[in-house]
């Protein structure tokens, strides 16, 4: 092992580094080292300040989360090293480059000053994790930047840039040369100057220090915009003990409130998800040294709802587009589409307007396919129609140049029948956006029979590109998101026509934390795509009552906001409960059989996500998802799964794949063996007394 802290001496500054690759985290090695070096320094007469530093491409990037499910920690634990560092006799001075997160922004605290270089961000990330800053960060942090922005950057987890961090007061001076000269000549200054800086342990804070109403404000603002995560409340509760109680006695708050996070499920499955979204670019046979495509130039053809959403995120990444619509007016329908689009996030302060003229200064529109065979990757998003794709992959294949990678955006169709359109399959791969897709952060990445590995290479960075999270998956009707999803509504739907309100079923998806119930979502996308999604599936299970309400919404030509009515009433977009939906249902049910009976919200529930989790093993049995973190990492971004749920194998391991299996079972004798069939490797599971992730060695 390396050591990973270093200490020397330049003309009477020692220089402490640490270099622990790959985002030096605060490893149990680092921590002790760390401290061994302000050891080091505070009895070495040669050196009159220190100035902290880090290699390679960061600051410290926080604590070392992978140590955070083997407690109890290893000492020295953070705090002591944060303390140890504001205790030595000498001033030390942080200089920060890349990113000082959480543990590492709790460690430049510790140091009586603080330089960045101008790209710096600092932040508090924790909260992301289901955690609170827990080595001082909820005390030093309100002593140095006030109790307001200090809730700000810990509620949001958002980091500041570096001129921001300097207006606070979190750093002292931004530093454009070199960094370590830059700090060096900081160190000297303050020397010569005799300047203390800050011990923030010993800053005194008062009730007045928050200012009247402040916690209650913030609790609102949880309220809106982080009901439900257990974490943003402790912070509050230890930004309260800092103006009420003396610093130790806080800082204990403060202890007892993190391990209570770091205990909870919602941090448990926050750091899952965490390590998932960096796993899921781990392909067996496709490693990371697979060279990829250079792609400079993008078609969409199609300037509907997702092609324009597609568009706009290439024009932010720098990445000119050309825009191919069928006739002149759909093109001018997508090129105002797109500008309206921009104009409204400048108006909402989001985006400038020098940005919004650069991104249109790289939009074209033709309605000639000529126009785009230079184009590095053509994405199709036009009707969800085989015969409409056909006609369009007949003609890419034509015009485009060779090596162009050619995408689909298909949500449920065959992509190795479209790739056959082609005589250059190893090129075509599915790129499926979700709705915004300007907004949504997922992207699944549909590997057909025949696509090459570095079009599959390409396509992932391509999503790091356009910041998206890029996740692979197997054909076959709906991928993984859409075909999991779909046994979800069905059992909402069947629900319904046993008598459960729509809108009580929305309700118990919501309490569970679910950012909009089943209905009302269909409702948003519409019954008629839902409709014609079943009506193009060829194998949809033959039963009368599959997606029967959302069969009869549609031929009374209710298909939810868009023509204000659906399975609810909408005043504008405000959903209200319709009671002759309820009397639909129950006529249907009539027809089909169907007893209506009292159900409870904890089968609701079940019934809902325990669909879900059945299609989701059978997914894992057919390698159509790599791992169970892939899934959960789609539901946690494409679906409004909250986070603090991991997702739904995720949520099946918690329960305990046994006891999700016995409820299957029960299912089963009620309404038979056409959805309620256990998959394999669940029952496999119920029987070894194993997990997903155990199965599948993911890291936990
Ligand atoms: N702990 C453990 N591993 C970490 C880590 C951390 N804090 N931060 C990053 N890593 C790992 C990643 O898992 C990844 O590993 P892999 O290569 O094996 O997949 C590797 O480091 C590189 O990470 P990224 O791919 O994310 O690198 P980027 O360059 O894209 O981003 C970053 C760098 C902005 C620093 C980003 O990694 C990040 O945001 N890290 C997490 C920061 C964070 O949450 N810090 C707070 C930790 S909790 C804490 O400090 C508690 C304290 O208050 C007590
Ligand atoms: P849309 O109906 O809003 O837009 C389709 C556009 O394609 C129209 O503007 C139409 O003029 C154009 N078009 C049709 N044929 C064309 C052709 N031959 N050449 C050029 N343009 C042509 O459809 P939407 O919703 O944007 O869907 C597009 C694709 O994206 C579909 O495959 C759909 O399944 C998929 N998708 C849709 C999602 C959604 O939420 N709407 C989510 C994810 C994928």
């Amino acid at each position: 092992m390396t050591n990973t802290v270093s200490y020397k001496v330049i003309d009477g500054i020692a220089i402490i580094s640490i270099d622990n690759p790959p985002v030096n985290v605060m490893d149990l090695q680092t921590r002790t080292l760390l401290i061994e070096a302000v050891n080091e320094f505070n009895a070495d007469p040669g050196a009159a300040a220190a100035v902290l530093l880090c290699a390679g491409r960061t600051f410290i990037s926080g604590a070392d989360i992978s140590e955070f499910d083997q407690l109890p920690f290893r000492d020295p634990w953070l705090p002591e090293v944060v303390q140890t560092i504001e205790d030595a006799g000498k001033p030390i001075v942080a200089a920060i480059h890349g990113a000082a997160l959480g543990g590492g922004l709790e460690v430049a605290m510790g140091c009586h000053f603080r330089c960045a270089a101008g790209d710096a961000r600092l932040g508090m990330p924790e909260v992301t994790l289901g955690l609170l800053p827990g080595a001082s960060g909820t005390q030093r942090l309100p002593r140095l930047i006030g109790v307001r922005r200090a809730l700000d950057m810990m509620l949001t987890g958002k980091p500041v840039t570096a001129r921001d961090a300097l207006e606070y007061g979190l750093i002292d001076c931004i530093i454009d040369e070199d960094l370590q000269q830059g700090a060096i000549g900081f160190a000297r200054r303050i020397l010569e100057h005799q300047q203390a800086g800050k011990r923030l342990s010993r800053v005194e804070m008062s009730s007045s220090d928050a200012g009247p109403g402040v916690f209650s404000e913030y609790r609102r603002w949880i309220e809106k915009n982080a009901a439900g995560f257990f974490a943003p409340e402790k912070i509050i509760q230890c930004v309260e003990a800092a103006v009420e109680l003396p610093y130790h006695e806080a800082l204990e708050v403060e202890a007892e409130l993190f391990l209570q996070c770091l205990d909870s499920d919602h941090s448990r499955a926050q750091r899952y998800l965490f390590f998932a979204e960096r796993e899921t670019a781990r392909v067996a046979d496709v490693p990371k040294e697979t060279p990829c495509r250079d792609i400079n130039t993008v078609a969409i053809i199609g300037g509907g709802t997702m092609g324009c959403g597609i568009a706009m995120n290439f024009l932010q990444a720098n990445i000119p587009v050309t825009m191919l619509e069928v006739d002149r007016s759909g093109l001018d329908k997508a090129m105002q589409t797109i500008r309206r689009n921009y104009a409204d996030r400048v108006s909402k302060g989001r985006l400038d307007q020098a940005r919004m003229d650069r991104c249109l200064e790289l939009l074209q529109g033709s309605t000639e396919y000529d126009d785009i065979s230079d184009a590095d990757l053509v994405i199709e998003a036009v009707f969800e129609n085989m015969s409409v794709k056909k006609q369009v992959f007949t003609r890419l294949d034509r015009v485009c140049k060779p090596g162009a990678i050619l995408a689909t955006n298909t949500s449920t169709l065959d992509i190795n029948v479209i790739a056959g359109f082609t005589n250059r399959p190893g090129d075509v791969i599915g790129l499926h956006f979700f709705a915004p897709a300007n907004v949504m952060p997922l992207l699944e990445i549909v590997r057909a029979g025949e696509t090459a590995k570095d079009v599959i290479a390409t396509a992932f960075k391509l999503a790091k590109t356009i910041r998206k999270i890029g996740v692979l998956v197997g054909v076959c009707f709906g991928f993984v998101g859409n075909r999991m999803f779909m046994p979800y509504v069905r059992e909402a739907e069947y629900m319904m026509l046993e008598g459960i309100a729509a809108e009580r079923i929305d309700r118990v998806a919501c309490d569970w934390g679910m950012a909009m119930g089943p209905h009302a979502v269909t409702d948003l996308s519409g019954q008629d795509v839902f409709f014609k999604i079943n009506d193009e599936w060829q194998q949809k299970p033959v039963d009368p009552a599959y997606f029967r309400i959302c069969r009869v919404l549609y031929e009374q030509g209710r298909y939810g906001q868009k023509t204000g009515a659906g399975k609810y009433l909408y005043e504008g977009r405000k959903a209200i409960a319709d009671p002759e939906v309820a009397e639909l249902a129950r006529v249907e049910a009539g027809k089909l059989g169907i007893q209506q009976r009292q159900i409870s919200d904890d089968e609701i529930l079940k019934r809902m996500l325990y669909a879900m989790i059945n299609e989701g093993a059978l997914i894992l049995e057919e390698g159509i998802a790599l791992r169970p973190g892939d899934i959960d990492v789609i539901f946690a971004n494409g679906y409004g799964l909250p986070r603090y749920r991991g997702g739904p194998m995720f949520h099946a391991d918690l329960v305990g794949p046994a006891r999700v299996y016995e409820d299957i079972c029960k299912f089963r004798q009620r309404y038979g063996d056409r959805y309620w069939t256990p998959a394999p490797l669940l029952q496999q599971l119920a029987e070894e007394g194993s997990t997903f992730l155990e199965w599948s060695g993911q890291r936990s």
